[in-house]
């Protein structure tokens, strides 16, 4: 293989093939805040335009949670719509897993607190960052507690206020991101929704091109790192944009693989809803055909962790998914960090 060919990326060398106990997802469910803001919002606080956002992005309006609706709020409805379809109590639940990089504080773990919003007092609880690949993460680690027969049902959760770390003086990041919140229940119900693989991987080496740089034990908050803005999201765009479809690319492939399954096999594609044109690239490089790939980043933007989930949540509620079709759901996000996962719904 010419060094031009090699795969930019590698995932972990995993056993995936190995006899465990199978996966189901039992219950999905979403939940983005009530106001709306629209490119020609956006137009009256920066220097951009509706045609600009539209033809670089694909996003139209995104959702704005309200000054007293945190993180937990967002995760706890998406959570409750999923525990009534997967017809369970929350008492049945062993554990919250939430991926977020807005908490609604440092510490405690968002997870914790949803766990107290919803009344699930056995189950243990913990938040994990992996940013927008939070949530297939999130499906990794649940999935690996069912199969090892340690627990019987996870929630995983990916909630996001991203509008509290967006800097709304810069033009280059604000126009990309929402508020919202998805979320699953995974438990062994044989003849159920099977989640047949979730892959991951990372490459610490491209950590500096998205990352929030002050806040943490590398800078913590001073009166001079507020006036820097230092806490809000920075990205190189141009870079992130080429990484995040090799990226995409190494997930997706080594999911297929892992499932000896191809592309033409799925019914719907559901990528991390960043960039219009970034779906369209990994989508022409996978082979994915128009009428395969799930989109509703018009309506809501970049929601980081809680981006694939609503998606899903919103493809199998709008009819898009039927019984026994296969579902590709594939991410990347800051760190830079990547995940897929295939579903038999
Ligand atoms: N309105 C008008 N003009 C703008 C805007 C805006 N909102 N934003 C940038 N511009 C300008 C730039 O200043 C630049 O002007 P210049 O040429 O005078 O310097 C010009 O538009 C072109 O900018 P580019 O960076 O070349 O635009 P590009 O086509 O690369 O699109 C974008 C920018 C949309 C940010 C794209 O690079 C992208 O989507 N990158 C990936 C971002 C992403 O997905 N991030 C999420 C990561 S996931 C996570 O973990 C959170």
């Amino acid at each position: 293989m010419s060094p031009a060919s090699k795969p930019k990326f590698k995932n972990p060398r995993a056993k995936f093939n190995y006899e465990g106990r199978p996966v189901s997802v039992t219950g999905v469910g979403s939940y983005v805040p009530a106001k709306v803001l629209t490119n020609h919002d956006l137009e009256k606080m920066v220097e951009t335009s509706d045609e600009w956002i539209t033809s670089r992005t694909g996003i139209k309006e995104r959702r704005i949670a309200a000054a007293g609706e945190f993180t937990s709020d967002l995760a706890t409805k998406a959570a409750q719509r999923a525990i009534k379809m997967a017809g369970i109590t929350a008492d049945k639940i062993d554990l919250i897993i939430v991926a977020t990089i807005t908490p609604d504080l440092p510490f405690p773990s968002t997870a914790c607190l949803v766990q107290q919003k919803l009344g699930a007092r056995r189950c243990a609880a913990f938040d994990l960052e992996a940013a927008c690949s939070g949530f297939i993460y999130g499906l990794e680690i649940g999935q690996q507690f069912i199969m090892s027969r340690t627990y019987d049902t996870v929630l995983v959760i990916g909630a996001e206020k991203l509008s509290t770390i967006v800097d709304w003086q810069d033009r280059n990041t604000c126009v990309l991101f929402g508020d919202g919140a998805g979320a699953v229940i995974l438990q062994n119900r044989p003849n159920s929704h099977g989640l047949l693989t979730a892959v991951m991987g990372a490459d610490g080496s491209k950590a500096d091109l998205l990352s929030m740089p002050a806040g943490g034990s590398r800078c913590p908050a001073t009166a001079a790192s507020v006036a820097a803005r230092l806490h809000y999201l920075r990205m190189d765009g141009k870079e992130t944009f080429k990484n995040a479809v090799q990226a995409m690319l190494t997930a997706a492939q080594e999911a297929l693989r892992r499932c000896e399954i191809d592309i033409a096999q799925i019914k719907c594609v559901i990528p991390h809803q960043a960039n219009r044109r970034i779906i369209d690239a990994v989508g022409e490089r996978l082979g994915v055909g128009s009428e395969q790939l799930f989109v509703n980043l018009d309506r809501y933007g970049n929601t980081s962790a809680a981006s694939v989930a609503i998606a899903l949540d919103e493809a199998v509620s709008s009819g898009k998914i039927h019984r026994g079709d296969l579902i590709l759901l594939v991410v990347f996000g800051a760190g830079l960090t990547w995940g897929a996962a295939v579903i038999e719904w």
